[in-house]
């Protein structure tokens, strides 16, 4: 992704960020900010380094993948100064930095050690805070302040507003996620296994497993009721039933978090499925700026519950299933939540840039996102249904069992859940879907 177009945006992206950063800075007392892209972490006892993730803090200036042990600092008023990190090395191959404009923007000191980096850094740092993990030598470094909350505070908050090159990062990373999960499907459909699956999700994102955003779930038949199911069965079960899908792609640093559920042929499942997709959408269209994130939860427990009423699954009226709280014993968890730098992105319950709480609606805890919608937030929409042991057990023994058909729910049990989630860019009228229409793109011929 880079074109003109997007070197523009990334100029006025730097200039955000530049303008938030100097005003969290003064806030805060200091007047530089120096920001560690991450090294990667050795195996305990062993020779073999993890595979890194670039720090969220340092990704938002610089967007390159290949940037361990780098560093950028920043003063107001100045051009921000990458440090990139280029060992000679003969065992591996060295990291470069690609020809691309946006580059220009930068003082660039290419350094081969720390003791290089710190030298290309101002002499004094004492009026300077550091993001990063610590290393041997920082406090010799002597900056002003490591990982102060107060600043992380600020440039957090402000995370949740994305500029139109984050935007356009994140419709990318959904462009190449709706690519994997088309195969993804067409890998199920062939009788796949949950690694087959796996694979061909990979392999038409063009993504490594460790580039992903995320731990890809894929989740066949009843696996699909464990929320976050990690395993990758390497056979397919005997009877292919359903698959859970949630799996999303890497965009300069931008992640796309997309599930989409499918039956393999059981009509009955199928509708199950079409009414959530009805139902996801219906949400989707009450989404703009000035909404209240916790409202939007309720409503949707609201509708799931008279889904859950319609699909025979409960025997009560939908209020009392949300009254009795039954409702949740099948829709465990939030309604989504921020994404950019990061799958559960920053600041979703922060109740202002120098931080504190929006808390939860009571009996609400999985909930990640309680502000309000502001113009550019970008959030997940993902209702649910789940079949899940685990909260059905209680349910069943407790007074309210009787409210439950138990045999429909025997039914659907082989199933899993039901899970659909798009991505959203918040607009004061309404949104624009991320996740539709990447996957309309592919649609069309
Ligand atoms: N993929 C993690 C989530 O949907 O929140
Ligand atoms: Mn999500
Ligand atoms: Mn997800």
């Amino acid at each position: 992704m880079h074109s003109p177009d997007t070197a523009a945006l990334f100029a006025a992206h730097l200039h955000d960020i530049s303008r938030r950063t100097a005003t969290a800075l003064a806030a805060c007392g200091y007047e530089g900010l120096l920001l560690q892209a991450g090294e990667p972490a050795l195996r305990f006892l062993d020779d073999q380094y993890e595979p890194l993730h670039l720090h969220p803090p340092f990704k938002a200036w610089v967007p390159l993948a290949d940037a361990a042990g780098s560093l950028l600092y920043f003063e107001p008023g100045r051009r921000p100064r990458l440090i990139f990190h280029r060992q000679e090395d003969y065992w591996h191959k060295s990291a470069e930095l690609p020809a691309e404009s946006w580059l220009d923007a930068f003082d660039i000191s290419i350094v081969g050690s720390r003791t290089a980096a710190r030298a290309a850094l101002p002499t004094s740092l004492a009026r300077t805070a550091y993001i990063g993990q610590p290393f041997p030598e920082l406090l010799a470094w002597g900056p002003a302040a490591i990982n102060p909350q107060h600043l992380l505070h600020r440039l957090d908050f402000d995370r949740a507003r994305k500029t139109a090159w984050e935007v356009a990062c994140l419709r990318e990373a959904n462009a190449i996620g709706a690519r994997g999960h088309r195969a993804a499907e067409a890998a199920f459909r062939a009788g796949g296994s949950e690694f087959d699956i796996h694979q061909a999700f990979l392999a038409a994102c063009e993504q490594r497993e460790q580039e992903l955003p995320y731990n890809a779930i894929v989740a066949l038949n009843e696996a699909a009721a464990t929320l976050h199911y990690q395993q990758l069965q390497r056979r397919a079960p005997a009877e292919l039933r359903s698959l859970l899908l949630d799996a999303g792609a890497d965009c300069r640093g931008y992640g796309s978090d997309i599930t989409r559920t499918w039956s393999f042929g059981d009509p009955d499942f199928g509708a199950l499925i079409a009414a959530m997709d009805d139902l996801q959408r219906g949400l989707c269209a009450t989404v703009h700026a000035g909404v209240d994130w916790r409202a939007m939860h309720l409503l949707a427990v609201e509708r799931i519950a008279t889904l859950l009423v319609e699909a025979e699954i409960l025997r009560c009226t939908p209020q009392q299933a949300v009254e009795q709280g039954l409702a949740t014993h099948f829709f465990p968890h939030g309604l989504g939540h921020l994404l950019g730098l990061q799958v559960h992105d920053v600041g979703g319950t922060q109740a202002g840039p120098e931080g504190g709480e929006i808390p939860r609606p009571a009996g609400h805890p999985a909930l990640r996102l309680t502000r309000v919608l502001e113009p550019g937030f970008v959030v997940t929409m993902e209702p649910g249904i789940y079949f899940i042991d685990a909260l059905l057990a209680p349910l069943r023994q407790g007074p309210q069992g009787s409210q439950v058909n138990w045999q429909r729910v025997a039914a659907l049990q082989p199933f899993g859940g039901i899970r659909i989630e798009d991505d959203l860019v918040v607009t004061t009228a309404g949104c624009e879907n991320l996740t539709r229409d990447a996957f309309a793109a592919l649609s069309r011929p």
